[in-house]
């Protein structure tokens, strides 16, 4: 799984990603020799553009697309990117899209400024849409990724940590930002309530099943596919869905015997370790199973949409973020 199948994927709203990477790499064309070789850093090691993917589909298969489209995808982007940015300080990150991170090629100083700067072109974009609406719902979902991130860190190795809570922030941290991408399509066409609420519901649970899939690749991802080193949330103390499914199911004694792995600052022999047990316990099938059963509920909000080429995509695109191995 890989870029190549993710382009096939996308490849009715080529023309809106062609227009989107342009813009993208005219809006980062430097304030100072700094930003651009940042930017320049960025730009060559790219994302999958996702949440833009998700936007232009959703867009297309509702009939909501008009000009202001890829300046809502252009301001998501930037604004995912500048939290990657922060985010990679948080967690210690050293490699990103399989390149160095910009806190190990720079600094986390460099870094959290970077981070800044995007947020503040993600404003500008923002306001072009000159959509009220959308730069309170964008607003908004970025408040929830800062929410979702300090909730993770006040649970840092909490090994008590239930399922539902685990849920609560990866909606907050991750699936706010593709709800938002879902829904900024009927936003722009001033839908009613309900109809927005169809497409963010649909955003948030692709975003869930996507971080729960990006979790799982923590334990069992190939860097080589997913450009980041595995095995980062077990040493960070980052408890995720593997993990909270075999602490819950396990007996005792192998419950008290990895929480020791991990409270003993787990290296990548302890992280080994963990993964056979979570292996064991069925904690890897159980967390594939829980991104489709999620995932799954997001198609079922959508699926009176017509049938279409974007439609087929974006059904596509959902097996892909639940079953990614990258
Ligand atoms: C990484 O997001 C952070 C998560 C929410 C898991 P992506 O996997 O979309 O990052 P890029 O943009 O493709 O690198
Ligand atoms: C996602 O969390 C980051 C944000 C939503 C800001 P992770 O920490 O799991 O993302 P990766 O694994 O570093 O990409
Ligand atoms: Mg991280
Ligand atoms: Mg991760």
């Amino acid at each position: 799984m890989d870029k190549k199948l993710l382009q096939e994927l996308t490849k009715p709203i080529q023309a809106d990603l062609t227009l989107f990477d342009k813009r993208l790499t005219d809006s980062l064309k430097g304030d100072s020799p700094l930003i651009t070789s940042i930017a320049q850093h960025l730009l060559k090691s790219r994302g999958k553009r996702i949440r833009p993917a998700f936007l232009f589909l959703t867009s297309r298969a509702g009939e909501y697309y008009n000009d202001h489209t890829v300046s809502a995808s252009l301001a998501i982007e930037l604004i995912h990117t500048a939290t990657l940015l922060h985010d990679d300080v948080v967690d210690n990150s050293e490699l990103r899209r399989g390149d160095e991170t910009v806190n190990f090629k720079w600094t986390n100083l460099i870094s959290v400024l970077m981070g800044d700067y995007l947020f503040a072109k993600a404003f500008r974009l923002m306001v072009e849409t000159e959509s009220l609406e959308l730069i309170s719902a964008i607003s908004a979902a970025t408040e929830r990724v800062s929410v979702g991130e300090l909730r993770q860190i006040e649970e840092t190795a909490n090994y008590d940590l239930s399922e539902e809570e685990y849920l609560k922030i990866i909606a907050d941290k991750t699936a706010s930002l593709f709800a938002v991408a879902c829904e900024a399509g009927p936003i722009l066409f001033r839908k009613d309530q309900r109809e927005r609420r169809r497409f963010a519901d649909f955003g948030e649970k692709i975003g869930m099943a996507f971080q729960i899939a990006d979790d799982l690749l923590d334990y069992i991802g190939d860097v080589r596919v997913t450009g980041k080193e595995p095995g980062n949330d077990v040493l960070t103390g980052k408890v995720t869905l593997p993990l909270i499914y075999t602490l819950h199911t396990s007996d005792k004694s192998t419950s008290r015997e990895i929480v020791s792995i991990l409270e003993n600052g787990a290296d990548k022999g302890g992280f080994n370790k963990v993964l056979k047990h979570i292996t064991r316990a069925g904690g890897i099938d159980y967390t594939y199973r829980r991104a489709a059963e999620i995932a799954k509920e997001g198609l079922n909000r959508v699926k009176q949409l017509n049938d279409s080429v974007y439609f087929q995509s974006l059904q596509r695109m959902v097996d892909f973020t639940t079953s990614r191995a990258a």
